[in-house]
C-alpha cells in the first residue's frame, strides 16, 4: 500500500523539510552522533538530521520513497546511509545515540508491543529515542495519519512503553501542520523525548 501510495505521488508526499517538532526543538539530538531514522519515507528527516552533523542511517520498505530520500540527500549535499527494509527484516541488534520514529503509526495495538521492543532495543544505553505522531483526537481532524484511532498514541501509552526511562518531554497538543499534501492542516500531535537508563 505504501509503495504504491509512494509510486502514484509525482513529488514528495511529505514535502522536502523535516517534521516541525524536529526544527522546533533543536535540544532534542543534543550530545548525539549517530541516528537510526526508523520507517523515514523520502528523507525528509534524515536528511535534516545529516545537516545538523549527525551519522544518519534510515530505512523504509518503500523503494520508491527510499529513491527519493536519496536524491534529497544528493540535492541537500549531505551522506545518508538509507536501507530499503520491512520493519521485520531491520538488523535491531546495532545501537544508536539517536532512534527518530516520526509517524510510524503504521502497526496494530498487537504489533505495537514488539515495535516499541525494537526501538527500546536500538537506542543505546544513555542514548535518545524521539516518538512523534498523533493522538486519537486526529481522526475528527482527518488531515493525516491512519483511520483508526487504535494506531494513535496516547500520553498513558506512551508512559507505559517508555516510563522507565528518563522522559525529557512527554506533550499531546494541537496545532497547524504543514508537512506535504500527506500531513495538512490542524492537527492532533504527541512527542516524548526519552532517554534510556546506562545501566
Ligand atoms: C506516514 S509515513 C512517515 C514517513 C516519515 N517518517 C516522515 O515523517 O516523513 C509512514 C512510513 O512508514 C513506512 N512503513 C510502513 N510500514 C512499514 C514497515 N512495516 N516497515 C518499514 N517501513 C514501513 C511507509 O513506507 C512510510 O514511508
Amino acid at each position: 500500500m505504501w509503495e504504491e501510495r509512494y509510486a502514484k505521488s509525482g513529488d514528495y508526499l511529505f514535502g522536502e523539510q523535516p517534521a516541525q517538532v524536529l526544527v522546533e526543538n533543536p535540544w532534542m539530538i543534543d550530545g548525539a552522533s549517530t541516528c537510526l531514522c526508523v520507517a523515514d519515507g523520502e528523507g525528509r528527516n534524515a536528511v535534516w538530521l545529516a545537516g545538523q552533523g549527525l551519522s544518519v542511517t534510515s530505512f523504509d520498505l518503500s523503494p520508491t520513497a527510499v529513491g527519493r530520500a536519496r536524491e534529497l540527500a544528493a540535492k541537500s549535499d549531505v551522506q545518508v546511509d538509507s536501507h530499503v527494509s520491512d520493519w521485520d527484516g531491520w538488523d535491531w541488534s546495532q545501537a544508536f545515540d539517536l532512534v527518530v520514529a516520526i509517524y510510524v503509526q503504521f502497526m496494530w495495538p498487537e504489533e505495537r508491543k514488539k515495535q516499541f521492543e525494537t526501538l527500546r532495543r536500538a537506542v543505546r544505553p544513555g542514548g535518545r529515542i524521539i516518538l512523534h505522531g498523533y493522538t486519537p483526537e486526529q481522526i475528527e481532524f482527518g488531515t493525516g495519519g491512519p483511520p483508526n484511532p487504535e494506531n494513535m498514541y496516547t500520553t498513558k501509552l506512551l508512559s507505559e512503553g517508555f516510563g522507565d526511562w528518563r522522559i525529557l518531554r512527554l506533550a499531546a497538543y494541537e496545532r497547524e501542520v504543514q508537512e506535504g499534501r500527506g500531513h495538512s492542516g490542524q492537527s492532533a500531535l504527541i512527542d516524548l523525548v526519552a532517554e534510556k537508563p546506562i545501566t
